[in-house]
């Protein structure tokens, strides 16, 4: 038993237990948030007696009399500060690290008024935030600070609004303060938790299942196995493969494969009911790597397959063996780059009830409606009887594109009849949601005499583990970007992906081109070298300029700034020669010939405009970049524009978050139904008058299939292109990362600096830090060791926005960055240490620098 003081008011705990749970969920504290329950990512940061703690590494009985501060508890002069700061600093993206964050300030702030920068670093250190790349958050820590020491007004009033201006998040303070709802935050009444039994095996057959025991545990209310799925029992992104539970005689995937569900009343009763399931394996060898299962006579990952191929793509132009042979210089590299996991800082969770006919699903999710649709399969219901709603989204990366939680508490609240709520541990995160391929990839690249890239062939084999997910896609990208955005025309690309009993491969922010840009960018500088060029001169000299020809035969549109980007990293190449240097292009779009939509509802209610999409915000801030643009187009103040989150009652479709396409696509439809607006408007003379219309923008990016026999294919509506160097110190730790992005026309200047600060970091650790090893297909790493960047390792980013787009283009000239910003760093860090050492490394994470794990 002990006495706590929570923010000033004395709590009595009979029973001892972790601080975490006892903060949120009997006080409801939504600030204090949970991402790891291991002490891994001081998400649920409190603080204790002044100091800065995890919430989920303490026990209750040690805390007697201690006086312990959540976000909830700050004085209203110390909410408006941190609300402020964070937002006018842009230091919130998907906001779940953030009342951690402010918990560290205050902890720094209170003890140390006037904190120097490398304090701020210090205090942050055990803070992960996976969006940020921290720079931002510093700054608001030290704005936060030097009001308070001055004692200063919070500044009101804020920007027009109008596309280019740097307004606050709409939902910024929400955020910091740990009022913004994430589904984990729900408690619904008379709700229950769920959590699936996963398999023992990678590979194996189930020969029964026992759930009697299970279901005899007091508070267990049911245990439902793949039977009991009223609808289609496998459900899928595109492909339908991935098992909603494992039947009984069938063969398991990989270990994240759920064989039975389990419902509780509470969680140690649905701890021990899951313990109770008894199941009976005839194991399998498992299939551990592309290697293995494109052998002959492989073993079948998928029985009812024909082979392990999941997929094969092709992009063949001009006459690149010719184009080789001839060419003066050549070099030839093998690659190897290992998964990755997403760690966005919130693990999935969804919470399903009850609702009419179906049911009512809140997600953290990148797009409702494939929610929905994927729900509505399995439980055999037409899509309108599932609801699905958006919560905020803790970050996603593409990892948040499948079904891990949502289906699992569908089916049990729909089979049940009451709210259930399915919450991943990070472990289960880890393990289940698909991750960035594993690939291996061969590169051939040449050029003439002078330098002029000639012919290229690639060939790349990744391991997509355990279902499709997005594999097919994702390995299309990486062949279709993997010439690189340079002006030459013979390539012969193959990539294959295999089926494995690993976890799955899936999206991952970069989508494929992360990992062949790596190959390209490497295999540039060895060709600059032998050619006697810089690796920026080499560049220059190949770089894509407006009306010349992509490798895929796209003709680059005027909007093309490549160029740009090299210019405006110049400068420091020629004050540090020995800088790394990597270039990369993304497209914008699903592209490719795929239907891809952007759609957008403005609805006049109360004399405002009320903006409906599915688009959604995973931290990128879908909401304030749609509210820009109506902002824009018709002129309305900003506090005339209502913001909503999707849900499929009544938002329309406009696809996933994914393919850096939203701002451009959902951004275009809201800039058209905005249009709309005003053309109504002036028709009927205010905007009074249009009280109870609806006006609907629809945007649809027409491209060309893959294979295409036109002479110039337009494989994608647009292209993001970036140039980033990498310094390094004399110790051989990374001193600054330049980034140099085209980005058509910058909506919003601050959110786009920080969506590339944040990709940057993220791609320093897949270059340096991050890997994803397994042992028989089980993920050897937690949260605290896959190698994500802290505070304290982190370079200064420096972000330079140009562009060429004018506001007559798309989306008033916005083009998507979402990925590309975590593309060209790896090669560039790759390159800038072989300019110290001199060793060409072709592995990632790279080994042999400071930041190698001993
Ligand atoms: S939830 Fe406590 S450190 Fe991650
Ligand atoms: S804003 Fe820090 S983890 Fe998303």
């Amino acid at each position: 038993m002990a006495t706590l003081i929570v923010n000033g008011q004395s709590y009595v705990v009979d029973q001892n237990q972790k601080l975490l749970p006892f903060l949120r969920d009997v006080l409801c504290l939504t600030s204090v948030k949970n991402g790891c329950s291991e002490g891994a990512c001081g998400a649920c940061m409190v603080l204790i007696d002044g100091k800065a703690t995890k919430a989920c590494v303490q026990r209750t009985d040690k805390l007697d009399g201690k006086r312990i501060v959540t976000v909830e508890g700050l004085t209203p002069r110390e909410r408006d500060v941190y609300a402020h700061a964070f937002a006018v600093c842009g230091a919130v993206q998907c906001g779940f690290c953030t009342p951690g964050m402010v918990i560290s300030a205050k902890g720094l702030i209170d003890q140390n008024p006037d904190p120097a920068p490398a304090e701020v670093k210090e205090a942050i250190k055990n803070n992960i935030c996976r969006c940020t790349g921290y720079k931002k958050i510093e700054q608001a820590i030290l704005l936060a600070a030097r009001l308070f020491r001055e004692n200063a007004e919070v500044p009101k009033g804020e920007l027009p609004g109008t596309v280019g201006d740097s307004i606050k998040r709409i939902e910024v303070a929400d955020k910091t303060l740990g009022t913004a709802l994430y589904a984990d935050d729900l408690h619904l009444p008379g709700m229950l938790l769920a959590s699936a039994v996963r398999s023992a095996y990678p590979r194996a057959r189930l020969l029964s299942l026992d759930t009697s025991e299970a279901k005899a545990v007091e508070g267990v209310v049911a245990v439902f196995t793949a039977e009991d799925v009223p609808g289609a029992k496998k459900i899928g992104h595109l492909v339908h493969d991935y098992d909603v539970m494992i039947p009984v005689g069938n063969i398991t995937h990989f270990l994240g494969d759920a064989i039975a569900l389990v419902v509780a009343e509470s969680a140690d009763a649905l701890e021990a009911g899951k313990a109770a399931v008894k199941a009976e394996y005839e194991p399998l060898t498992p299939i551990l790597s592309a290697d293995e299962a494109r052998r002959d006579g492989a073993e079948l990952v998928h029985p009812d397959h024909q082979d392990n191929l999941l997929s094969f793509q092709c992009v063949k132009r001009g006459n690149p063996d010719e184009a080789i042979k001839n060419s003066a210089y050549v070099v030839t590299n093998h690659y190897s780059v290992p998964f990755t996991d997403h760690a966005f800082l919130e693990p999935e969770c969804s919470v399903a009830e009850p609702e009419g006919e179906g049911v009512h699903v809140y997600s953290g999710d990148q797009g409702v409606y494939q929610t929905r649709k994927e729900c509505a399969a399995m439980l055999g219901l037409p899509a309108e009887q599932v609801r699905v709603t958006a919560m905020m989204v803790g970050g996603g990366f593409g990892g948040k594109e499948d079904m891990s939680v949502q289906h699992h508490a569908a089916l049990a609240s729909y089979l049940l009849q009451r709210p259930v709520k399915v919450r991943f541990t990070r472990a289960d995160s880890l393990l289940i949601h698909p991750k960035r391929h594993a690939m291996e990839m061969e590169f051939t690249t040449a050029c003439d005499k002078t330098g002029k890239l000639t012919g290229m062939r690639a060939r790349i084999i990744a391991d997509s583990g355990a279902y499709a997910s997005l594999g097919g896609p994702v390995l299309q990208r990486a062949c279709t970007h993997a010439a690189g955005p340079y002006n030459y025309q013979d390539v012969d690309i193959e990539g294959y992906a295999y089926y494995t009993n690993n976890p799955p491969g899936g999206a991952f922010r970069g989508f494929g081109v992360t990992q062949s840009c790596f190959a390209t960018e490497c295999n540039l500088n060895q060709l600059a070298e032998k050619v006697g060029m810089t690796p920026f001169e080499f560049r220059y000299k190949n770089a894509i300029r407006p009306g010349q020809v992509l490798p895929n035969g796209q003709i680059a549109d005027e909007t093309t700034a490549l160029v740009e980007t090299l210019d405006a990293v110049r400068p420091i190449l020629q004050r540090n020669p020995k800088a790394g240097i990597a270039c990369a292009m993304k497209n914008s779009g699903l592209g490719v010939g795929v239907p891809d939509f952007g759609r957008c509802r403005i609805e006049v209610l109360d004399g405002k405009l009320h903006l409906h999409s599915s688009a959604a915000c995973i931290g990128q801030g879908m909401g304030t970049i749609q509210t820009q643009f109506i902002r824009e187009i018709t002129g309305l103040p900003l506090e005339k524009i209502v913001y909503h989150v999707p849900d499929t009652s009544n938002s329309p479709d406009a696809g996933n978050t994914t393919a850096s396409r939203q701002t451009l696509f959902t951004g275009e439809a809201a800039v058209r139904a905005a249009k709309l607006v005003k053309a109504a408007m002036e028709e009927a003379g205010s905007l009074e008058a249009l009280e109870g219309k609806s006006f609907f923008g629809e945007y649809e990016g027409k491209t060309d299939p893959m294979g295409s026999d036109k002479p110039n294919p337009v494989s994608h509506i647009a292209y993001g292109y970036a140039t980033e160097v990498v310094e390094l110190d004399d110790e051989g730790k990374l001193l600054r990362v330049t980034a140099a992005h085209d980005v058509g026309r910058p909506v919003n200047p601050l959110s786009l600096e920080g969506q590339i600060e944040g990709g940057v970091v993220m791609c320093l650790g897949y270059a340096l830090t991050e890997d994803f090893p397994l042992e028989n297909g089980k993920p050897t790493r937690k949260f605290g060791t896959l190698g994500l960047f802290k505070s304290t390792m982190t370079p200064d980013i420096v972000p330079i926005i140009v562009g060429t787009a004018s506001k007559d283009n798309l989306a008033c000239g916005a083009k998507g960055v979402g990925e590309i910003c975590a593309i060209p760093a790896a090669p560039a860090v790759q390159n800038a240490y072989y300019n110290r050492d001199g060793i060409f490394r072709t592995k990632l994470p790279l080994e042999n620098t400071p930041y190698s794990r001993k």
